[in-house]
């Protein structure tokens, strides 16, 4: 079949601009990856490369164990969807969808056959007839989307295919697409700045930023073990708290409060602590580690509620945490648990995880 190699890729547009630098990985059969950073870390740079539109500086792409950059992107049986459709406005939906095969003298029977495949999967069957400026901005991407999966291309390449969507329908095409791409063999690669999108569609995530992978691994390793502060604050929503202290003997002090260090940490004279505002918690019996403060702001997020805490003992010290909405507690001088397993521990000055 059709594995994905990235070996050593870099493309220089100039001698400062560099957006993408020494990446290697792979995608096998089945995987869906997606690559996941700021905007300009070099995402759709690396999408392009492996298209064809751009020659990469050094490095490799090969695909089913072959080296394909000598091939024009023609050449290399590859579907990509853009964020914009570029769908052709002078034909229908179902031109539209098969256009992707006419320029590979399929017989007509054969095209139709997976017009209609593609169209049932994608609810398109009513709309066949119609315009692109008939349709939504859902349905055009749907298009979009049918018409890569006709192609049976060895690799699928998605940039943002769903930023140009509103909220709610970006939540219900993403669900669609990992039912969609959950019976598909070929590797995908998929491009977003949305990190709920590449927690929720991928089997791999490749977290980049300024060029480099920072993290390459499942959506629960990257969620659990983020390899550094950049993926740490990236990845999950609302935001990691992540606190420079200083050390004193095996333990931090967080305002009025101590925080007990893991025993294997090395030995530095500062430390990042990380706690998720989902892993701070009411007290229960036998939490040892405890911070207090006062609340100033709490925003409703209807399932919890999320709050902003001024730690007691350290007036810049500001902790958020999340709490179900139905939990009882008061403003003044709370008290939330640190639970020592959700703690992350990153170096001060390379910003990589210790623990
Ligand atoms: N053709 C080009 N010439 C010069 N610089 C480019 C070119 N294409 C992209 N860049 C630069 O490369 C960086 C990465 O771009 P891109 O891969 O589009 O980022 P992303 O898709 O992650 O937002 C950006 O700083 C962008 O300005
Ligand atoms: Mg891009």
């Amino acid at each position: 079949m059709a594995k994905l190699e990235l070996q050593n890729l870099t493309k220089a547009y100039s001698q400062k601009i560099v957006p993408v630098k020494d990446l290697s990985l792979s995608v096998e059969d089945g995987e869906f990856l997606t690559l996941v950073g700021p905007s300009g870390c070099g995402k759709s740079t690396i999408l392009r490369m492996i298209a064809g539109l751009d020659q990469p500086t050094e490095g490799r792409v090969l695909i089913g164990g072959k080296d394909v950059n000598p091939l024009a992107p023609g050449d290399r049986n590859i579907a990509m969807v853009f964020q914009s459709y570029a769908l052709y406005p002078h034909m229908s939906v179902q031109q539209n969808i098969a256009s992707g095969l006419k320029l590979r003298n399929l017989a007509s029977g054969d095209i139709q056959k997976r017009v209609q495949d593609a169209s049932r999967v994608l609810g398109l069957d009513p709309l066949l007839d119609r315009k692109p400026a008939k349709l939504s901005g859902g349905q055009r991407q749907r298009v979009a989307l049918a018409r890569a999966l006709v192609r049976n291309p060895d690799v699928f390449l998605l940039d943002e295919p769903l930023s140009n969507l509103d909220a709610l329908l970006r939540e219900q095409v993403r669900a669609d697409l990992k039912q969609i791409f959950e019976d598909q063999q070929s590797p995908v690669v998929y491009v977003t700045h949305d990190q709920t999108e590449a927690m929720t569609l991928s089997t791999k995530v490749a977290v980049l930023s300024d060029g480099y992978l920072q993290h390459l691994g499942s959506p629960n390793e990257i969620y659990k073990t983020p390899a550094n502060r950049f993926v740490a604050s990236f990845i999950g929503s609302p935001q990691m708290n992540l606190i420079s202290l200083e050390r004193v003997n095996n333990a931090v002090l967080l305002g009025d409060s101590k925080v007990d260090l893991p025993a294997n940490l090395p030995a530095k004279s500062s430390v990042i602590m990380g706690i998720r505002p989902e892993h701070l918690r009411l007290p229960r019996e036998g939490d040892h580690q405890i911070v207090q403060g006062n609340v100033f702001l709490v925003e409703n997020l209807g399932m919890s509620d999320l709050i902003s805490l001024r730690v007691h003992g350290d007036e810049n010290l500001t902790l958020r945490a999340l709490l179900p909405s139905d939990a009882t507690w008061s403003r003044e001088n709370l008290k939330l648990a640190l639970p020592p397993e959700s703690i992350h521990w990153f170096d001060t000055q390379t910003e990589a995880r210790l623990n």
